[in-house]
């Protein structure tokens, strides 16, 4: 027979197949480098189970077939499987199964600790984030995960920013420092001690795994038209799937998303966060990267982790890193990082190729397991670069609500519906079961019983943005009065018209009178009228570093307090003796280290005084300000003449000496400094650190180091100005 005969014959069968059956193509099936199977037989995987989640002692299975039927029958009960002794299919399910790390059995031998609190009023520290969702998403979701407790409980739970806290929260991966390894991606997922000091009471969370609310990645978006709204995923464009975000349909390169499942039809989207957005950390206040870049001779179009060793992405802020030096970290991409595979923590190209095909979405095309996977190079068939797609992820809420039952001093059951349940499954329904709400009554009795209507003394208790409680050392009991979650602070946005209008009582003039000579302990108003106390101020208009003083403005007034002069508070002095042309009330101010020019902010006016001249009132407009800015609320300068102004959740670059932003600078708060409030009222800069201000506490950041971190957070009067308890 030719060649030529048997294919074209080979054609026709096929051809004939078709037509007679009409199935779908049969898939090919592809074998991916480095899919693993796990290599451990179902034997092995069941002696390791039983041991590690406290069903058997190692000596005790040895060969010996009875006493694993033993020990699996003890399994089954424990988990409500049919209780067979062998190793079937249901246990081998359960065994493989997305679970707690808490030991079911004899946990009290291998996680000490009393069994209860013994207070009620408890506090939590989030020590650190995963990078999978947004912080204030973790922040809620952990604050949720305690209200499912303090609803059935007495106990309320309040957070703080300290060792001091009694339940410590983390994100860590493998061996984490407490002798109890995570397991990588799935398995394994989290952990908590029962209640006692150090890190008893503490839950740890493998950052291994893909942290979502339970319904795959949240990614938020930006600008756009959907109002910060997540993206929807998948969603529909132009009659295509996409399960990550893209730059189809746009010529400039940014990534944006549909915000609902449906863009042809609802038309709702916002931008994705990455590099050409903005950039985190680094030196350059946000601005996105510059592509190409040169960094060591060598061009970049993406962000790279060349240089570094600990595997950050990050991107040049101008062209030429080797010149400028300026750079920032690139956004996680939490809808396209991949895991798994061969290139694990890389990201999917798309479109890429796979079989001569191209793909702008990950697929499950190739496999038998139906995982949804994509390359991470444009083509697969070359580069052979692979992992899985982000899939529902764990919902860091039900997970941290079961941790947190531990860490109360609850147990595993064996009720599979329970919350303390130690397998993982997945529900929008109030997560406790009556056995969770009894289990954790016998230890806490019920709900204290609601108060009658009560008078405004309300205390804040767990809200989830309450305000922290910074430090457990005991603070005058009086709540805030505004609540932090209440409106921000109602802007009567338009300019107070100039004039220092209701006179406080005549102050000393400017110069301090007062002898330095005094103690430091001595109060330099202390037997004037309260007002006059800067203690007594519960929320300052402006706070300033001018000419090493750090000085307090409020209503027409200010204080100046040197911690090189022995802590000491001047004032309060009148703002129309020392500056006539400026209105009592500002919104923020801040001195020009080189020129010593202070520019004061008030409603969309500025005021720019040089020594005794005065510049103003200008309207923001001159300073390239849109019309949407209607207040200036606050400014770190940066050196060489450069200052960082704020206006809400976003700020821009200033240049004072041509006194204007540039209005392509416009950056978010919480992508520059994560953990700040969004709805800060002042910001400034003293001894070369930032703080950040809302209601009376202040979060006070580094920023020397490039890596923005809130190391402290407390109160301005107690703790800036070291005013005494009572
Ligand atoms: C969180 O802190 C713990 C303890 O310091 C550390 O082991 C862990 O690596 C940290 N995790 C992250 C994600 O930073
Ligand atoms: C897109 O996804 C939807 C829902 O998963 C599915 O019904 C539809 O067939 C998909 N469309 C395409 C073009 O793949
Ligand atoms: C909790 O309450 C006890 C007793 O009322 C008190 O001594 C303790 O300081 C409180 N702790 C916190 C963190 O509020
Ligand atoms: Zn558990
Ligand atoms: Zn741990």
């Amino acid at each position: 027979m030719s060649p030529w005969l048997s294919l074209v014959l080979a054609l026709l069968v096929l051809g004939n197949d078709c037509s007679a059956a009409p199935r779908p193509r049969q898939p090919t099936v592809v074998v991916f480098p480095g899919d693993l199977r796990t290599d451990l037989t179902n034997k092995q995987l069941a002696e390791e189970y039983l041991y590690r989640y406290g069903y058997t002692q190692v000596a005790e299975l040895s060969d010996d077939k009875q006493s694993l039927s033993r020990a699996l029958r003890v399994l089954q009960k424990r988990l409500s499987l049919p209780e067979t002794g062998e190793l079937d299919s249901t246990t081998l399910a359960a065994m493989r199964a997305p679970r707690c790390g808490v030991p079911d059995v004899g946990r009290f031998q291998t996680f000490e600790g009393d069994l209860k609190w013994h207070h009620q009023n408890l506090t939590y520290w989030i020590q650190n984030y995963s990078e999978d969702l947004p912080r204030n998403v973790i922040d809620d979701a952990f604050a949720r995960a305690f209200a499912v407790w303090s609803a059935v409980t007495p106990l309320t739970f309040t957070r703080v920013y300290g060792v001091e806290a009694d339940i410590i929260i983390q994100f860590g991966v493998r061996e984490h420092g407490d002798g109890y390894p995570f397991d990588g991606k799935d398995g394994l997922l989290a952990h908590a001690f029962p209640p006692g000091q150090g890190i008893q009471g503490d839950a740890h969370f493998d950052d291994e795994e893909l942290w979502s609310l339970g319904k795959g990645v949240v990614v938020p978006t930006f600008f756009g038209n959907a109002d910060g709204a997540p993206c929807h995923f998948p969603f529909t464009f132009e009659g295509r799937n996409y399960s990550a975000c893209t730059t189809d349909g746009r010529s400039d390169g940014q990534l944006w998303c549909s915000t609902t499942a449906d863009y042809d039809t609802d038309r709702r989207f916002g931008f994705c966060p990455s590099e050409r957005l903005y950039t985190e950390h680094g030196n350059s206040d946000g601005k996105p990267c510059v592509f190409p870049f040169t960094f060591e001779g060598r061009s970049y179009s993406a962000c790279t982790t060349d240089g570094r060793s600990d595997g950050y992405r990050w991107c040049a802020t101008t062209a030429n890193y080797d010149q400028d030096k300026l750079y920032g970290f690139c956004p996680t991409r939490v809808d396209t990082t991949v895991t798994g595979g061969n290139s694990a923590g890389e990201l999917c190209v798309f479109p890429f190729v796979f079989l001569g095909q191209e793909y702008s979405t990950c697929t499950r095309d190739g496999r038998t397991d139906g995982r949804l996977w994509c390359a991470t190079t444009s083509n697969f068939d070359s580069d052979k670069k692979w992992g899985f797609c982000p899939d529902q992820g764990y919902s860091l809420f039900l997970v941290a609500a079961h941790e947190f039952g531990h860490a109360l001093g609850l147990d595993h059951t064996s009720v599979p519906e329970a919350l303390m349940y130690p397998m993982y499954s997945y529900t929008e329904k109030p997560p406790l079961h009556e056995d969770d709400v009894k289990g954790i009554q016998h230890l806490y009795g019920g709900p204290r019983p609601k108060p009658e209507p009560r008078p405004p003394t309300t205390t804040p208790e767990t809200q989830p943005t309450a305000p922290p409680t910074v430090c457990a050392t005991v603070r005058p009991s009086e709540g805030p009065t505004a609540g932090p979650t209440g409106p921000p602070s109602p802007g009567p946005t338009n300019a107070p018209t100039a004039g220092p209008t209701g006179a406080p009582t005549a102050g000393p003039t400017d110069s301090p009178t007062r002898a330095p000579t005094a103690g430091p302990s001595v109060a330099p108003t202390e037997s004037l009228d309260p007002a006059d106390n800067v203690c007594n101020v519960d929320i300052f208009d402006a706070i300033a570093e001018i000419g090493n003083y750090l000085h307090l403005f409020k209503d027409g007034r200010y204080w100046r307090f040197s911690e090189a002069q022995g802590r000491l508070v001047q004032g309060p002095f009148l703002i129309r003796d020392k500056w006539p042309a400026l209105p009592s009330k500002l919104d923020s101010v801040f001195e020009e280290p080189q020129s010593k020019k202070i520019f004061f902010f008030s409603g969309r006016q500025v005021w720019v005084y040089t020594g005794a001249t005065v510049l103003g009132p200008r309207r923001l407009d001159k300073l390239g300000f849109g019309p949407e800015v209607a207040q200036v609320t606050g400014a770190l300068p940066r050196g060489g003449g450069k200052v960082l102004l704020f206006s809400r959740q976003n700020f821009w670059r200033f240049d004072a000496k041509s006194q204007m932003v540039d209005p392509k600078s416009a950056s978010r708060v919480d992508r520059t400094f994560p953990g700040v409030p969004t709805n800060m009222h002042d910001v400034f800069l003293y001894r070369d650190k930032a703080y950040f201000c809302q209601d009376r506490y202040y979060w006070r950041m580094n920023l020397q180091n490039g890596i923005n971190q809130v190391e402290e957070v407390n109160y301005v009067t107690y703790d800036l100005l070291q005013c005494p308890e009572n």
